[in-house]
């Protein structure tokens, strides 16, 4: 094994160094405090690795994306929504009994417990929906006590697994319909994944809706898109959580809080916010990239720069072309796309932007298209937590089938008071 050495006071220390299977290297750290008494820093875990994963693969200095050894590309291209999701959690492709079995499976748990749909009604029709399904997926702990099972080959966690994937649509699918006062409408056994959200989405007595191919290979693609993206924030949480062995309702439930900020998947909400201010007010593309590097402007560029990919990020391609076929083939107009573009062009000339390797990122676009296939702009982050909900059911069984299991908790660097007295508040 390769080993590198760290010199301190004086001392050597060997740090054995692993291998990735695409080269990359770690050095390990595990027992440096032990041996010499220090332990490393790295404020919002930039240069750390946490766990060895082999779900997905990244190398941001190339914009490549893998599931599973898969690229990004061919998946969005070739295979479904639940397909990715199978081969997220289980390791492979699933083969033709396999894929039934599991549909059939997100069928009968498609429905969420009646009792459950009380829910909704205590909640204010403004509520934001990525509020509402993190109480919902929470609250299924406690419809659906599977709590937490080390045999991850029980039909136990296969259960809690579609269970998840199939109720989160519906619950999407309801807060919507709560938010505009319509009825719920039922899943349905003979819809598609995707085709059975829309249809509970858009669907109403009034105004039937028929669910279009297009519409439905976007969504298809979106949600492959969004499926996995090894340790960033919301899975980092939901491993994080896990690792207590709290169940998997409860994990996920934190990875949504996580995904739900601005510098995550909140961004997707974000960039039409962005762009619709940028309409509205009348800034020039001008003012918005001056503005954008500003530190001091209240302005951000939401859907620009991301931590790992520095030089494009293969999601955002993919979307990019999603966008424009999809503006020709239905005649769309939407001024917002203008600007975007205007923005990108914009800023991927611009010397700043260069320089930090900043460009756009997955949620430049996904909101864009969220918008043509009629999502609000306040559930753009809800689809996104469907999306990646089988990459955090991914991550989560993977950690708790590598042994020893270990409990999430990080070090730090003190800075704080040395001890004080504690002065009465009389003398104070
Ligand atoms: N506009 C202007 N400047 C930026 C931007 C931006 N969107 N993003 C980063 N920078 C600057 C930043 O100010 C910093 O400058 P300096 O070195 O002078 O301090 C430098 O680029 C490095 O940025 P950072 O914030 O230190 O980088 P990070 O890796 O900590 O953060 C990020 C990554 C995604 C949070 C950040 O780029 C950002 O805030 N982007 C906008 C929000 C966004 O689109 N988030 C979605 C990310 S993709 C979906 C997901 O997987 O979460």
């Amino acid at each position: 094994m390769e080993k590198a050495v760290l010199s301190y006071n004086g001392k050597q220390y060997e740090l054995p160094v692993f291998n990735g299977t695409e080269n990359e290297k770690a050095v390990d750290i595990t027992n440096l405090r032990k041996d010499s008494g220090l332990i490393t820093l790295d404020v919002g875990y930039q240069n750390t690795g946490s766990c060895q994963s082999a779900i997905t693969f990244i190398d941001g200095e190339k914009g490549i994306l893998r599931y599973r050894g898969i690229p990004i590309e061919v998946l969005a291209e070739k295979s479904t929504f639940v397909e990715t999701a199978y081969l997220l959690i289980y390791g492979h492709l699933p083969n033709l009994s396999e894929r039934r079995l599991f549909s059939q499976r997100l069928t009968e748990n498609s429905m969420i417990h009646e009792d459950m749909l009380r829910f909704f009604d205590g909640f204010p029709p403004t509520g934001h929906p990525m509020a509402v399904l993190s109480t919902m997926v929470n609250a299924l702990s406690v419809y659906y006590p599977g709590y937490f099972t080390d045999n991850f080959e029980s039909d136990t966690f296969d259960l809690m697994a579609v269970r998840l994937i199939s109720k989160i649509r519906t619950i999407a699918a309801y807060s919507y319909k709560h938010s505009i006062g319509e009825p719920f409408v039922y899943p349905r056994h003979d819809l598609m994944y995707c085709a059975n959200f829309l249809n509970m989405m858009f669907n109403s007595p009034v105004k039937p809706y028929n669910v279009e191919i297009d519409m439905d290979r976007a969504l298809n693609t979106l949600l492959i898109l969004h499926a996995d993206h090894e340790q960033n924030c919301s899975t980092s949480t939901v491993r994080l959580v896990g690792s207590s062995m709290a169940n998997l309702y409860s994990s996920i439930c934190a990875g949504i809080c996580a995904l739900w900020g601005p510098l995550h998947g909140g961004a997707n909400q974000r960039v039409i916010e962005m762009l619709e201010t940028i309409r509205e007010d009348g800034f020039t593309i001008k003012q918005c990239i001056s503005m954008a590097k500003d530190k001091e402007s209240r302005f951000k560029l939401f859907g620009f720069g991301h931590r790992i990919y520095k030089n494009f990020d293969p999601r955002a391609t993919i979307l990019k072309k999603m966008c424009h076929e999809f503006v020709a083939k239905y005649n769309i107009h939407e001024p917002l796309i203008d600007i975007a573009m205007d923005l990108e062009n914009a800023a991927l000339a611009d010397q700043f932007f260069i320089d930090k390797k900043l460009y756009p990122n997955v949620d430049f676009y996904s909101g864009l298209l969220y918008r043509m296939l009629g999502i609000p702009t306040n559930m753009f982050t809800v689809m996104f937590a469907i999306g990646r909900l089988p990459g955090w059911i991914a991550q989560w069984k993977e950690m708790h089938d590598s042994r020893p299991l270990k409990i999430g908790r990080p070090r730090q660097l003190y800075i704080g008071d040395n001890i004080r007295d504690f002065v009465p508040i009389e003398q104070r």
